[in-house]
């Protein structure tokens, strides 16, 4: 039975872990910087299909101890990737090399590389090309501690990239990421949520997603394991009638999500977005700074613009501050890559988690206002 290994955002393993349990998913197990499973091939299609959070579902090859660089081709070569590959297609090979006498990541992955194409030219005559923008056949080598462990990619293009968000505002959380903060912030998926601040729409849409139980993967065109050379008629018919089962599976339960921004260009986009993505929210063209608490409690989740600008604008963030502590009974998650945000808002968060929102060092800071 096949191991498969979904790739975490660092610091969303918990999340990640927790829904791919609540997918049903076997031998799930928290692993820093993704989480193990195990199941039959079309669990790793499903994988690709429900998972929010995961950024790439990745199968395990084969596992060998490599202390040196012949160690490490023959390791390569023992394992049949002309299933997969052929010389038509295209290939490209990552490495990430720790604490190993093969130090050079660069160079673990020019030598599987090797041993791949060599293995395909043995076997046709002639050589996959490689493309690193957008192979048929994704290879991942970790060489940890002197033990290789080989990947391939199931998923192709990562897994955020849904497929709903043709157009962005500025500075767009990634889909996955999104998925993770609404898991974190504790939203139970009926009360109201509310992004005041939403740009495209992301967390919105996600959130819409997530309650409806509409599979993510199911807007996406294709993922990487339909490239392969073993991905036969069978398969696509199984594929198809995994796809339905997931359509038909989405409840339609449909909270009330409400996606306000002071930006009424970006409201267009969020809302062509929300069409895409085959969501209902309510969009209103407001600031947060008008933000009223009547009416039920709500769960607020929202990543305010951040930088310089924002910073250092202390009299926006003594107004914002003054709003979030009005909304009494509410439940708040803010990521923030400003820690005058925490000052701002003046009483303690019930969590603070460290995230990394593209490259920039943030908190997820999570309040239950009284
Ligand atoms: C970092 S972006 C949000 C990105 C969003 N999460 C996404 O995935 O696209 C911050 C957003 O806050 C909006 N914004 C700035 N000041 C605002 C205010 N006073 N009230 C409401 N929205 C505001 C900006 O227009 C911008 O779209």
């Amino acid at each position: 039975m096949p191991e498969f290994y979904a790739s975490a955002i660092q610091n969303t393993e918990s999340a990640l872990c927790d829904e791919l349990r609540e997918l049903g998913f076997r031998s799930v197990r928290l692993n820093r910087g993704g989480i193990p499973f195990r199941g039959e091939w079309s669990e790793g299609w499903r994988a690709c299909l429900e998972s929010r959070i995961a950024q790439r579902i990745l199968v395990v090859m084969g596992r060998n101890p490599v202390s040196d660089a012949d160690q490490l081709y023959e390791a390569a070569r023992e394992i049949p990737w002309t299933d997969y590959l052929t010389s038509q297609q295209t290939l490209s090979v990552n490495c990430v090399a720790v604490g190993s006498a093969l130090r050079h990541s660069g160079f673990v992955a020019l030598r599987v590389k090797d041993a791949i194409v060599d293995q395909v030219r043995d076997l046709e005559g002639e050589r996959p090309s490689i493309d690193r923008e957008d192979p048929d056949v994704r290879v991942f080598v970790y060489l940890a501690n002197n033990k290789a462990t080989f990947y391939l990619d199931m998923s192709g293009q990562p897994l955020h990239l849904r497929g709903y968000r043709e157009k962005s505002g500025d500075a767009p959380l990634r889909e996955n990421l999104a998925a993770a903060i609404l898991r974190m912030s504790g939203w139970d998926q009926k009360t109201p949520l509310i992004d005041p601040m939403c740009g495209s729409g992301t967390l919105a849409i996600e959130a819409a997603q997530w309650a409806a139980r509409l599979a993510p993967g199911l807007s996406r065109d294709r993922f990487g394991f339909e490239r392969w050379n073993n991905f036969d008629e069978d398969m696509m018919q199984s594929l198809r009638q995994l796809r339905g089962e997931l359509r038909a599976a989405a409840t339609g339960q449909k909270p009330s999500i409400v996606a306000r921004d002071n930006d009424g260009e970006v409201l267009d986009i969020a809302k062509a977005n929300s069409r895409i993505a085959g969501v209902q929210l309510s969009f209103k063209n407001q600031s947060i700074l008008d933000l009223q608490s009547d009416g039920p409690a709500r769960t607020l989740v929202t990543n305010p613009p951040y930088g310089k600008r924002l910073s250092s604008d202390d009299e926006f963030l003594g107004k914002m501050g003054a709003v979030i502590r009005r909304l009494h009974g509410w439940r708040v998650a803010i990521l923030s890559g400003s820690s005058n945000i925490e000052r701002a808002i003046k009483i303690p968060p019930v969590n603070s988690i460290p995230l990394v929102n593209g490259d920039l060092d943030c908190q997820l800071l999570i309040y239950q206002i009284d």
